[in-house]
């Protein structure tokens, strides 16, 4: 299985998502301040993958931090990296479970709160492959034996510590001996489906087709889509979920041709304090990634350009929700509050 992101001697050790499939490089973040950037530039992307890295951007900050007030330190280190992508609500959850372990530790000697700290981030790390596991044995049993899963953006071992959760449950499907094919939506601008979710599935031998995102409605209505499943960014308490753009258009096309749509997720993606999707804040990213594929230019210049990076599907969408404590069904202010309780 690919080694999305490591804690190593060097420093935080990632493999480059903005080179795959041409290359497989490795980016080694030896400050906060470089995790950060490498969070902002997609180095490294999918909301519990982001997680992680904020978790050891904070375990390496404290490791290089300098005289003078740790506790103003580690709020500087926290913020800057908090303040990188505004929708992943894994990269606040992390946060938050470093903050308060610093908190119960601000009193012990300097070593001890580097040493747990970087065991912290660690843990994180472990965990979220532990969950992702979870949720594939949850979600295989929900994917109909021989047909088409079609998936949108890359919800893989890429997007995640390892295994994935959209490509967990398929993972662990095919692992259950079910006969599943893939469709990967192509996910523009950022071309996560085309580049990243068919490098990871070919790696597995998992039979995978490449469609544009305009095709999906097509292949939705001609019967041959077994099941819709995708990860998400961001879940409110009544269900609606913030994934990759584009997933809302599915949904909305799902529910047309009777195909059950399915989001995988782990319970740090909940967001409870949020009543709907409304509230959950959308990143807006460059235009340039819009205006140009690979550098070259697919629009006249000067053009005005939008880019929200992700859109709200409404949980009336949503068939149900994988996680790594169960499916969530509808009415989800019950059953995901329940799930989070347990
Ligand atoms: O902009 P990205 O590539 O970080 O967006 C990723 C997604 O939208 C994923 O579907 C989501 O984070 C779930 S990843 C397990």
């Amino acid at each position: 299985m690919v080694e999305t992101i490591q804690w190593t001697e060097d420093g935080v050790v990632m493999i480059d998502q903005t080179r795959l499939p041409r290359e497989e490089t490795y980016v080694t973040c030896r400050t906060y301040e470089e995790v950060a950037e490498a969070i902002r530039g997609m180095v490294i992307r999918g909301a519990p993958a982001i997680g992680v890295a904020a978790a050891m951007g904070v375990a390496l900050g404290v490791l290089l931090s300098g005289e003078g007030d740790l506790d103003a330190q580690v709020e500087k280190i926290c913020a800057t990296l908090a303040a990188t992508r505004p929708t992943e609500v894994n990269l606040f959850w992390a946060l938050d479970r470093m903050k308060k372990l610093y908190a119960s530790l601000r009193d012990r000697p300097l070593e001890e709160i580097r040493a747990r700290l970087i065991a912290e981030a660690q843990q994180i790390r472990l965990e979220d492959i532990a969950i992702n596991e979870a949720i594939g044995r949850h979600g295989a049993a929900l994917v109909p034996d021989g047909r088409t899963v079609l998936t949108h953006c890359n919800a893989g071992a890429l997007a995640t510590a390892g295994y994935g959760t959209a490509l967990g449950v398929i993972r662990a499907a095919v692992e259950l001996g079910k006969k599943i094919d893939v469709f990967a939506d192509e996910t523009r601008p950022f071309l996560q489906g085309a580049r990243l979710t068919v490098w990871e599935l070919q790696q597995d031998g998992i039979p995978t087709t490449l469609i544009t995102d305009n095709m999906a409605g097509h292949f939705l209505k001609s019967g041959r889509i077994g099941c819709v499943v995708v990860g998400a960014d961001r879940i409110a308490a009544n269900g609606d979920v913030a994934n990759k753009i584009g997933t809302y258009s599915l949904a909305v096309l799902a529910k047309e041709n009777q195909v059950p749509f399915f989001v995988a997720a782990p319970i740090s993606t909940l967001d409870l304090t949020l009543a709907a999707g409304d509230q959950i804040p959308i990143e807006q990213r460059a235009a340039a990634e819009v205006t140009h594929v690979f550098g070259a230019p697919v629009a006249p210049p000067g053009v005005r350009v939008e880019n929200p990076a992700f859109d709200v599907t409404p949980h009336r969408y949503v068939t149900a929700i994988i996680t790594e404590r169960g499916v969530a069904r509808p009415p989800y202010t019950e059953s995901l509050q329940k799930l989070a309780l347990s």
